[in-house]
């Protein structure tokens, strides 16, 4: 099957699509308190120009689709734009990334369309500090989506991102959930996006991270993980999942990258560091050709660079990023 390359030889077969910038938290590393405006609908890809594009990705070897936002769930009829994903046939592996608010009612028809792998976001177990961190009061819902998911035998991944004397107290609490269940605890260095980024501010790294998981398991082993994963994973003995750490800072896993991002409104991102690159939707609205599509595809997957921080840096671009990571899609 065909498979696109990047300049660094590095095959790109999985694109990342933010379907909507709209979010019912505000975690403050992601959001400003009042929010942020957004997009008009007008604004965004529709999810006729969404499955054209995943069409168009599949033909050129693409075999991975993950929906992201803002919060998915919250676009009207995401259900049916899932549905029109799984119809193309190219995407044995629909995933999404969701903060897990409003999942319960989909579950029947998630199952429907064999997607039982999600990407859960919670960086506390304490009610108090995830009202604190997401400014919001859905702790008990998102327990509950955990606990109704796992009862339906869906396969959790658990994106809790670190903030340095802020949440670093549960690490611990959060790893202990791998012990009791099957998911896969994972750790994120926390990014500089919503302007959050401050010369001073020292990063609770993934080493950091590390250290402190090895203390209290020192029977942690590192497992053998899929090309292009983000997350490093470790066993630990006695535990029915696993934990992992994801150097979303650090960047260690540039050299096996193998994404492209499509923004809410039709930007792509070759990296997710790079300012955006090209307005894919404006292109489509100017009447293409599938065929000038994936020319154009295979153009932008050309120019990712190796590792967009260091490329933005070297250009004297401002690390202080202030746009939110909910107009990305993470
Ligand atoms: P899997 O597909 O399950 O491996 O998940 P993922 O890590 O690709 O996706 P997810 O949306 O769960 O993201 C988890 C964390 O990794 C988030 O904080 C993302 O912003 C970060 N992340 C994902 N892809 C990249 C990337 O290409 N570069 C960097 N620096 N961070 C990334
Ligand atoms: N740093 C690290 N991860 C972040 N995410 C959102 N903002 C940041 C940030 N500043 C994570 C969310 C979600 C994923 C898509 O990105 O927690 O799990
Ligand atoms: Fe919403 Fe996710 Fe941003 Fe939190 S990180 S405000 S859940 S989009």
């Amino acid at each position: 099957m065909m498979k696109l390359k990047d300049g660094f030889d590095r095959t790109i077969d999985y694109v990342r699509i933010g379907v909507t910038d709209r979010c019912n938290l505000r975690c403050f590393y992601c959001m400003p308190k009042e929010g942020i405006p957004y997009e008009p609908k007008a604004h965004l890809l529709s999810y006729e120009e969404i499955v054209r594009i995943l069409n168009v990705l599949g033909q050129l070897g693409f075999q991975k689709v993950r929906f992201t936002g803002g919060e998915p769930f919250l676009r009207k009829d995401f259900i049916t734009l899932l549905e029109k994903t799984h119809a193309l046939n190219y995407y044995p592996n629909i995933s999404i990334t969701t903060n897990g608010t409003f999942i319960v009612k989909h579950i029947e028809k998630l199952k429907e369309l064999g997607i039982t792998t999600l990407n859960l976001s919670l960086d506390s177990l304490d009610a108090e500090r995830f009202k604190q961190i997401t400014r919001r009061d859905d702790f008990e819902k998102v327990i509950h989506a955990f606990h109704t998911l796992i009862d339906q035998g869906f396969n959790l991944k658990i994106n809790a991102v670190v903030m340095n004397g802020i949440n670093t107290r549960d690490i611990l609490p959060m790893a202990a959930l791998a012990e009791q269940y099957p998911v896969s605890v994972r750790f994120i260095e926390e990014m500089p996006f919503n302007g959050g980024y401050k010369q001073n501010k020292t990063v609770y790294s993934a080493k950091d991270i590390l250290n402190t998981l090895q203390e209290q398991y020192p029977t942690l082993t590192r497992k053998s993980g899929n090309h292009g994963d983000t997350s490093t994973n470790y066993a630990v003995d006695g535990f029915a999942g696993d934990v992992g750490i994801i150097p979303a800072f650090s960047r260690t896993f540039c050299n096996t990258c193998n994404r492209l991002r499509i923004t809410p409104k039709g930007e792509i991102k070759t990296c997710l560091y790079d300012g955006g690159v090209f307005s894919i939707r404006d292109f489509i609205r100017s009447g293409v050709t599938d065929e000038a599509l994936a020319e154009k595809f295979m153009e932008l997957v050309k120019i990712k660079p190796k590792d967009g921080f260091a490329a933005e840096q070297e250009k004297g671009k401002s690390l202080i990023r202030k746009e939110s990571m909910s107009t990305i899609g993470g």
